[in-house]
């Protein structure tokens, strides 16, 4: 399943770290990153090789130009700075393990080119234009497969796998297809991990879980009265776990909760609801769900370090990781519910999409996603965060999301769309810069451009939606 090139990359890359005895590792702050530094972090403490651990939110030149030890292991980023580690860093031992596309400035240099950056990007790994490696792995998946080849005492980490896993969950990639599969099915086997279908809500009091369940959207997010009525209606005691109702009791919750959403006017597909839940036998949360979230909250908090306790199995961590994640929750719950009840002064529409401003800091991004994907579907959805009463020089950070529906040609509403070309257009048309991806990309704008920035971005989705190429 896994292509040779790959393989013999992952074992280049193995082959490397294994001749030093010191590493510094840099990761990204989301579930992706800080899964994949716990991986290798692991891995090289038990070969006994000696490790500094950094969680940063960019690489960028001071950064780079300032490293001196020996070998240097960049988790999910660094493919998009070959040139600066290139430029500086050409006496060193790098390995990229990424899954981030390169800028559309830039190429990705081929994997076999040089010795060093080792890079081990599936963008890297095409053959006549296609990928070869079937399904979207994610930097915690690829930093698993280099763990696999790192043996100490004939061990393979592959106890790791559920970390592996829950990164994949984190990125919101399919798991079940290609390599991921490949890393499931091995995780199964060996006891790792346990599959189950059921509720995608994770683990707890199922009035809680309702009340904060934003991913996938409850209708009655944040409703305390609302979720009682509910359970009340449907003879379910709100004080139960979800994981100690019988069969039955999941089934009757299962089809009320369907049919609520199919009621409401939020687009909820049953998928995102019910399906495939993976149990961590070795982790200590062992819902799949709430321990990917519980690392994610922790990142975004900037306690990257009490993710990293938990996903190398540190019990002590949990409270502190929960109290992170249920902080999280009700910020954006609460945002959620005031755009709701804002009215005129929430969501507005023009021709081609749907903007808000935001004050609170730390959920645009994770807003606009969850909007985008279960509430206002059919428009791209652009999040301003405007700090009032600043300067042109203070950025307003901008997150924009669409539906995955919106990227392919529609009938009737044409060609699709790509949030990181047009968030790059209309940014640099105001002194910005914008990128990222088709379906979820961001900019910064200076202070007071924001009503040019968002009619150029309606005018450019515009754009793109007649064009026919
Ligand atoms: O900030 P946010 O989560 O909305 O960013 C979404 C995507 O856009 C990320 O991939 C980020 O790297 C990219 N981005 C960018 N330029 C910016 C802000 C975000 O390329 N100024
Ligand atoms: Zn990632």
């Amino acid at each position: 399943m896994m292509s040779s090139s790959l393989q013999s990359t992952v074992e280049k890359a193995a082959a490397i770290i294994a001749k030093h005895d010191y590493a510094r590792v840099f990761s990204h702050y989301d579930a992706d990153g800080i899964t994949s530094v716990a991986i290798i972090s692991t891995a090289l403490l038990r070969m006994g090789i000696q490790f500094h651990s950094s969680i940063v939110s960019k690489l960028d030149r001071s950064l780079i130009q300032d490293l001196d030890e020996d070998l240097i292991i960049i988790c999910d980023m660094g493919t998009a700075q070959t040139d600066l580690i290139s430029e500086y860093l050409t006496d060193k031992d790098v390995i990229i393990i990424d899954h981030h596309a390169a800028p559309l400035t830039s190429t990705i240099p081929s994997s076999t080119a040089s010795s060093s950056p080792v890079i081990i990007n599936p963008h890297c790994f095409t053959r006549g234009g296609n990928n070869e490696i079937d399904g979207e792995v994610c930097a915690a998946g690829l930093s698993y497969l280099v763990a696999r080849c790192l043996v100490s005492e004939g061990e393979r980490n592959i106890d790791l796998a559920g970390l592996a896993i829950a990164g994949t969950l984190g990125d919101k990639l399919e798991i079940d297809r290609g390599l991921n599969k490949t890393i499931l099915d091995e995780a199964i086997n060996e006891g790792v991990i346990t599959i189950k279908k059921g509720l995608k809500l994770g683990d707890g009091k199922i009035r809680e879980l309702l009340l904060f369940s934003t991913d996938p959207y409850i209708p009655f997010v944040g409703k305390q009265e609302w979720v009682d009525a509910f359970l009340n209606k449907e003879g379910i005691d709100g004080d139960k776990l979800l994981g100690d109702l019988e069969d039955e009791e999941e089934s009757r919750l299962t089809t009320a909760l369907l049919s609520q959403i199919r009621e409401s006017d939020v687009e909820v597909p049953e998928d995102a609801l019910v399906g495939t839940t993976y149990k961590m036998n070795l982790e200590v949360v062992r819902s799949g769900l709430d321990f990917m979230r519980m690392i994610d909250a922790c990142g975004r908090f900037g306690k990257a370090g009490i993710g990293i306790g938990l996903c190398m199995r540190e019990a002590s961590m949990i409270e502190d990781a929960k109290s992170l994640y249920m902080q999280f929750q009700n910020k954006l719950v609460a945002e959620l519910n005031r755009i709701e009840g804002a009215g005129d002064d929430g969501i507005q529409e023009l021709s081609h999409i749907f903007y808000f401003y935001v004050q609170a800091t730390g959920i645009t991004g994770v807003l606009a996603g969850i909007l985008a994907e279960y509430v206002h579907t059919k428009k791209p959805l652009i999040v301003l965060n405007k700090k009032d009463g600043e300067d042109e020089r203070t950025a307003t950070k901008i997150s924009a999301r669409c539906n995955k529906k919106l990227l392919a040609p529609s009938e009737g509403e044409g060609a699709g769309v790509d949030l990181a070309k047009a968030l790059d257009k209309a940014a640099t048309a105001v002194g910005g810069f914008g990128g990222g991806h088709p379906v979820a990309a961001g900019a910064s704008i200076p202070n007071g451009s924001e009503e040019k920035f968002i009619a150029n971005i309606d005018s450019i989705i515009g754009e793109q939606r007649r064009s026919l190429s």
